[in-house]
């Protein structure tokens, strides 16, 4: 059964914290949609409450550590300690639109890798959380990644759809081919989730381009905890944390969609 360190503990208890915030947020969504208030101001007020609330946490518990933050960027930490990546609603225009798929995203980085990481998914109540050759769980529950050897048989997430993209035109085409090859798409807009999902087994790969440190840097430990793979796409940086071009898979169907995607580059 899975038991949680201390570090992981410390995290789940400001997570949880943050998410009765966004929580009581997320119910007066639907009020917006009549209210004068830019919808754009909302959002970034519930994410900066959210954000202050987990730095507050997590500093008072662990002095000294370092922080990147998705809204306040990078507070400097002590030269041996570790260093918090958080994203605090990840899966925003989600949590804007009614859609309960968001989440929270805090990992614990150190040397350059994530060894503890918590998932929070406050309106399905699920916790992913992971930590460094400990395994992945979901609440008490042991993640494993999917069987699935053949994309026909597979659900394959991937990343922001968006013509302002260099690699928009690629995507769309990838997107064809694997539909072509009978696989099932899904643009579930909330990546941390997408890394948990291809954990739990749900999805069999998830690919992005453009993505940030916070939206991945959980996600990753879980999804390699869960024994699945997650490469870089990028062909100048082959770290997936750092390079903003991902994708993870449950191993099986990797070399097919590695092949099939090839490289793309972020910068
Ligand atoms: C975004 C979501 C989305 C992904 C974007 C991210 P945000 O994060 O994870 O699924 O496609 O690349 O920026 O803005 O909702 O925190
Ligand atoms: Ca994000």
């Amino acid at each position: 059964m899975a038991r949680m360190s201390a570090d992981i503990n410390v995290i789940v208890q400001a997570v949880e914290k943050a998410a009765r915030s966004l929580l009581r947020d997320f119910n007066e969504v639907d009020q917006l949609q009549v209210s004068m208030k830019a919808p754009a101001d909302f959002v970034s007020a519930a994410d900066r409450r959210a954000e202050s609330i987990l730095h507050k946490e997590l500093s008072a518990s662990r002095p000294g550590y370092g922080f990147i933050m998705e809204e306040s960027g990078s507070v400097k930490g002590d030269a041996d300690k570790p260093v918090f990546v958080i994203d605090p609603l990840d899966g925003t225009t989600n949590f804007l639109h009614g859609l309960p798929h968001w989440c929270i995203s805090v990992a614990i980085v150190k040397d350059g890798e994530p060894i503890a990481a918590v998932v929070f998914a406050p309106v399905t109540n699920e916790l992913f959380w992971a930590e460094k050759g400990r395994g992945a769980y979901v609440d008490k529950k042991g993640l494993r990644v999917s069987g699935k050897k053949k994309l026909e048989f597979s659900m394959l997430a991937y990343g922001e759809l968006s013509p302002r993209n260099a690699w928009y035109k690629k995507l769309l085409n990838d997107i064809e081919t694997f539909g072509k090859k009978g696989a099932s798409l899904r643009r579930y807009g909330a990546a941390a989730l997408d890394l948990s999902y291809v954990a739990s087994g749900r999805f069999e790969a998830f690919w992005e381009t453009g993505i940030k440190v916070w939206d991945v840097a959980a996600g990753i430990l879980i999804v390699q905890e869960a024994k699945g793979k997650v490469v870089s796409l990028s062909s100048k940086n082959n770290d997936p944390l750092t390079s903003g071009s991902i994708l993870a898979t449950n191993g099986l169907v990797h070399e097919d969609v590695q092949s099939t995607i090839g490289n793309v580059d972020y910068k």
